[in-house]
């Protein structure tokens, strides 16, 4: 108890003296706080039931019933309960100056990615990323800003789209690059990504792994003649592409003096979620809450389906693709712990 106790107060001693200013968020759905809702796509979601646990019920654009990770992170490092997106007109420098999110369902590091449902590429992310620059400068001035994109930390999670969205999906890629190739060829995206955030300023990056995507219900029903097991094939591409980030955060550290680099890997958590939702809290981890919860994302999960379930927290997925928030604060708190612990 004792124990407990003291590392309570650390963390509050800690928290005081934060030294992370704004939680700066690049990536796709599973980080996305609103952007698409700014973007000419039919990838959205800002519509009932999504939200509806968010502060009351609040459909925002977030791909959840609640908030996503970063929010958590956000809020754990201090900073604030939600990250605003960066494309939101209710939003300006001022709330950005704290956190501000450049995300877009439905991207990937791949452009190909993001042209299958015309939204932001992740390219476009930086550019964006480049205005807020100039807009923080304006607004703190020189000096300040420079230190505030130094100390922030910045999370960058995608990737599951370049691979069920469209290299298992679209014939294209694959024409192109084995499953290896592909994999490499997304790694060096993610490569030059980082080191032009780390030229730009940018001191503090968690690079975020994959899921084990194969669990996705919406995969899981490809699987219906064997039971709707997981799909072990994107599993295993899940966990490779993993370890390709791994050493890719090796050799950037390596080469980029003073990056304080981090892999931030949902992948154990959240299958050892799925497995054994029981201990957690859960009741249901193939089958998500929205609609039938087989196959609903985005429009396809809506109001007018009376199947939707009461209780979204015994769920471990809310839509056919996405985590709800109960599991994303279980993996935001399991990330801050094991991976992001060195930036409190
Ligand atoms: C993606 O598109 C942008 C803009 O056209 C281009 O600058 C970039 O090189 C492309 N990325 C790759 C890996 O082809």
């Amino acid at each position: 108890m004792a124990w407990l106790f003291l590392a309570q107060l650390l963390i509050q001693i800690l928290r005081i003296h934060a030294k992370v200013p704004a939680i700066i968020v690049f990536g796709d759905s599973s980080v996305d706080s609103g952007n698409n809702n700014q973007v000419q796509t039919i990838l959205k979601s800002n519509f009932e039931p999504y939200g509806r646990d968010f502060n009351g019920g609040q459909p925002t654009g977030r791909f959840s019933n609640g908030r996503l990770p970063p929010d958590f992170i956000s809020e754990a490092f201090g900073v604030k309960p939600v990250v605003p997106a960066y494309l939101d007109p209710t939003y300006h420098i001022t709330d950005f100056a704290t956190g501000v999110c450049f995300a877009s369902a439905g991207t990937g590091y791949d452009n190909a990615t993001s042209n299958v449902l015309s939204v932001i590429p992740f390219w476009k992310e930086l550019e964006y990323y480049k205005e807020y620059q100039k807009q923080l400068r304006d607004y703190l001035g020189h000096q300040k800003a420079n230190e505030v994109l130094s100390e922030s930390l910045y999370l960058i999670s995608l990737g599951t789209n370049d691979f069920l969205e469209n290299y298992y999906l679209l014939p294209g890629r694959r024409l192109k690059f084995s499953v290896e190739e592909y994999q490499s060829f997304l790694v060096g995206i993610a490569g030059n990504f980082i080191t032009e955030l780390f030229q730009l300023g940018a001191r503090k990056i968690s690079l975020g792994g994959l899921p084990p995507m194969g669990c996705l219900p919406l995969e899981r029903t490809t699987n219906i003649l064997s039971g709707r097991d997981c799909v072990e094939k994107y599993n295993i591409v899940a966990w490779d592409f993993n370890g390709k980030l791994q050493e890719l955060v090796m050799k950037l550290k390596n080469e980029l003096s003073g990056i304080r680099l981090v892999l931030t890997n949902p992948f154990d958590i959240l299958l050892e979620i799925i497995q054994s939702p029981h201990s957690f809290g859960f009741e249901e981890a193939a089958v998500a809450c929205c609609a039938t919860g087989v196959v609903e994302m985005g429009y396809m999960c809506n109001k007018f389906n009376p199947l939707t379930c009461a209780d979204a927290d015994k769920y471990v997925f809310w839509d056919a693709f996405h985590p709800t928030e109960k599991t994303n604060r279980i993996i935001a708190d399991h990330v801050v712990k094991h991976s992001l612990a060195e930036f409190i």
